[in-house]
């Protein structure tokens, strides 16, 4: 161990060792005062180090690199100038860097190892917006706690996750790692999954730092083509788009990253309206910025700075405080210091907000407490952490139809017809992101039927999910499935005719939705489509389960097709899940985050639009409508069914009058009257008839998910205070304003029960 380093570690003991966050004001002024006295000792260059971070760049535990881009990084790392990385994976390659950061270092400050730990880390829980589907917050929060689990114990002590945009835009592909279309749930879904990876204590080793992204208004690129412009109002920035991300800021989220789009003409890298006056300004955040990979380096392209040397500046001025691959800061910040165009205050203000982080951590305590093996082993893939995704799947799961009490299958002398080549795909079940992840590794659904012995079932391909279809994109090895070969047709309607249920699984490879997965067609991918239609020919006993990574256009099968189960991607127990739901022994209980449109051309399309002036509907043109479409989804937000009804009776309110700083209680009946127990998640809307800025026509306030027996009947209470009113409104604050709202509760968006009442101040 070098001398300073040895230096270093006496100074930070001087100070103490606790590094606990979200704890006493007594621990904050204590790492604050660790990181002044590290902050102190530090060359220029060893500060630009830490606001720089690499990509895994060579085989770190083969020989060093002889040269090229690896060399030049692997040197770098020697020298201090790397305060990050990405992309290293596992205790083995991880220590490696790790002790080059440590022992061969002037200072010896520890990396901190980020990766995208987005739905799992080897084991996987469903795609982000599956998990939303089930609006559960503690299932949400678990499935997060397994994902940190497997990541730290694999030495990962930092998720680029989770990522709160909002998307009203099915084509966007990305929407598969969001929390859907509405500010109120994703608020929710995301604090809940910061609490999740970053549990109550984040110098634990099990615990990792969480990332809110992408700050913001990625969700809204126009025309859902990825990286697009993003130009949306202040309205909607405000009230849609923020509001996730500061329930992240108030769940104690450690970093932001900011996005590849701009923002009302500015890239949101370079943003300090966003980074610097409402992020850590007025929200008060104290954690640090990852601009997103190369995103720096992009506002040269962008045509908002002139050079990478410009790019560095703007993006330091806005805020960003550690470049992710754009190479620049680690180029270009001395200069820019020695020429007086950045002041090192700025480049303190990042170093501190990186360093705080890498305290909390407890990085400098131990830098390899994330770094045991014989954790690694015990903990990837434990039998507890398949019981807790088996959990998430099943409550992800969403029924959209079900005729003819289809579903649940009965259990003996049945013959089942299994067909689609997603039925017997275990590695599309896995979804996107999921950069750690082993392939092949998901329970088929095959498997999961199987397993139900007393059914005989036979599985038939019948097509393959054409990868390929809008003929540009080659993105993933398995491109070579890329035809739209109906030879199997033949074989699977034979295997229909006779079969008494026939189970379609159809849908999306796993790889066709996520970043750069654009589709301007959101229909069955190639030939699946067809192969529905021609098996409804020979039976029309059809159970279909789509699986898939947005919302899917599926007006066919909604008009002809008894029953319909959206099942995502659920990740490793696919199977078992979808399975145990098609059987009954978990009844679906799932409710959509996002509007199913009856056509892309209707997208943009979402639950909380506004009224416009012509509303309709009307008997006559001019009304604000398509001549060729209805202007409602096929299934709204919020919707989905279950094998039991539910009825809902009998709405009160106590107090038609709400004053400031009071709350009013409503209440409703909820009765299940069906045959079987099950799972209701009931809503509630709120609809502000008028304000100073135009008002959506409702809004999510508030759900609960209630468990009836068959016959039972509870009472669901909610209580409404004003704050819960509040909005940004003319006057560029959040407030509410007085007058008359509705408030709607039932089983969907579309809820019909209703009563009022008045805010007066
Ligand atoms: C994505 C980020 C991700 C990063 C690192 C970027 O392309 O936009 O969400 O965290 O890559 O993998």
């Amino acid at each position: 161990m070098k001398k300073n380093c040895i230096i270093l570690i006496i100074i930070l003991t001087l100070n103490g060792c606790q590094t606990k966050t979200n704890t006493s004001n007594k621990t904050i002024d204590s790492i604050n005062t660790k990181v002044d006295s590290l902050l102190n000792i530090m060359t220029l260059d060893e500060k630009i180090g830490q606001m720089n971070q690499y990509n895994g760049f060579w085989d770190v535990t083969g020989p060093s690199p002889k040269g090229g881009d690896a060399k030049y990084k692997y040197d770098n790392l020697k020298k201090g100038l790397v305060g990050s990385m990405l992309n290293i994976r596992g205790v083995k390659d991880i220590t490696a860097v790790q002790k080059i950061a440590v022992e061969q270092t002037r200072l010896g400050i520890p990396l901190i190892i980020g990766n995208d730990v987005i739905h799992g880390y080897k084991t996987l829980s469903p795609i982000p917006l599956a998990e939303a589907a089930s609006w559960d917050l503690k299932e949400i929060e678990n499935s997060a706690r397994i994902a940190a689990l497997e990541a730290s114990a694999a030495g990962t002590n930092w998720t680029f996750a989770p990522m709160v945009d909002i998307s009203r835009d099915a084509r966007w592909g990305r929407v598969m790692e969001g929390a859907g279309e509405d500010p109120f749930l994703g608020s929710l879904i995301a604090a809940a999954r910061v609490r999740g990876f970053q549990g109550d204590d984040l110098s634990k080793h099990n615990t990792i730092a969480a990332t809110a992204k992408h700050f913001a208004g990625y969700g809204f690129s126009e025309s859902g083509r990825d990286y697009n412009t993003v130009d949306v109002s202040k309205n909607t920035l405000y009230n849609i788009i923020l509001p996730p991300f500061k329930a992240t800021v108030d769940a104690g989220v450690r970093t932001f990253m900011n996005g590849f789009n701009e923002l009302d003409g500015i890239p949101v890298t370079g943003s300090s309206f966003l980074q610097r006056d409402i992020l850590k300004s007025q929200w008060g955040f104290d954690g640090f910025v990852i601009s997103d990979w190369g995103s720096i380096s992009e506002m040269i392209a962008h045509g908002y700075a002139r050079d990478g040397k410009h790019a560095t500046e703007l993006a330091i001025k806005a805020g960003s405080d550690m470049d992710m691959e754009s190479h620049l800061y680690i180029k270009k910040i001395k200069d820019l210091i020695e020429s007086q165009k950045l002041d090192i205050k700025l480049i303190d203000d990042a170093v501190s907000r990186i360093l705080r982080v890498k305290f909390e951590l407890g990085l400098f305590d131990d830098p390899f407490k994330y770094l045991d093996s014989n954790r690694e082993k015990e903990v990837i893939y434990h039998p507890d952490n398949q019981k807790g995704v088996l959990e998430m799947a099943k409550k992800s799961i969403v029924l959209l139809k079900n005729e003819n009490q289809l579903l649940p299958l009965k259990r003996e002398n049945q013959t089942i017809a299994l067909i689609g080549a997603l039925a017997n795909d275990n590695n599309s079940p896995l979804g996107n992101w999921r950069t750690n992840s082993d392939n092949n590794t998901a329970v088929t659904v095959l498997e999961g039927m199987k397993s139900y012995q007393e059914n005989k079932v036979i599985y038939s391909k019948g097509a393959d999910v054409n990868l390929n279809d809008n003929g540009v994109v080659k993105f993933h090895e398995r491109v070579k499935i890329n035809n739209n070969d109906k030879s199997g047709f033949n074989a699977a309607r034979n295997v229909a005719r006779d079969a008494d249920v026939v189970i379609m699984v159809l849908g999306e490879d796993g790889f066709q939705s996520g970043e750069g997965r654009s589709r301007t067609k959101i229909d069955l991918p190639g030939v699946q489509q067809e192969l529905l239609e021609e098996i409804f020919k020979v039976n029309k006993n059809i159970v279909l389960v789509l699986m898939n990574g947005r919302p899917l256009n599926i007006n066919w099968a909604d008009k002809n097709i008894p029953s319909i189960v959206e099942a995502w991607q659920l990740g490793t127990q696919t199977g078992n899940a979808i399975a145990q739901v098609l059987y009954g022994d978990y009844n679906p209980s799932g409710k959509l985050p996002m509007s199913f449109p009856r056509n892309v051309g209707q997208i943009p399309i979402y639950y909380n639009y506004k009224n416009t002036g012509r509303p309709g509907p009307k008997n006559e043109v001019f009304w604000s409508h398509y001549n060729d479409e209805l202007n409602s989804p096929l299934y709204p937000f919020g919707y989905g069914l279950s094998y039991t009804t539910f009825e809902y009776t009998n709405i009160k309110i106590n107090n038609k009058i709400i004053k400031k700083d009071k709350s009013i209680n409503v209440s409703v009946d909820l009765k299940n009257t069906g045959i079987y127990k099950g799972k209701e998640v009931v809503q509630l809307y709120i609809k502000d008839r008028f304000g100073s800025v135009t008002r959506p026509v409702r809004e999510l306030k508030g759900f609960e998910i209630v468990e009836l027996n068959p016959g039972e009947t509870k009472t669901v209470n909610f209580e409404i205070s004003e704050s819960l009113l509040r909005f940004y409104s003319a006057n560029e604050i959040w407030e509410s304003e007085p007058g008359f709202f509705d408030i709607y509760i039932g089983t969907n968006s579309n809820a019909t029960l209703s009563v009022s009442f008045e805010l007066v101040k």
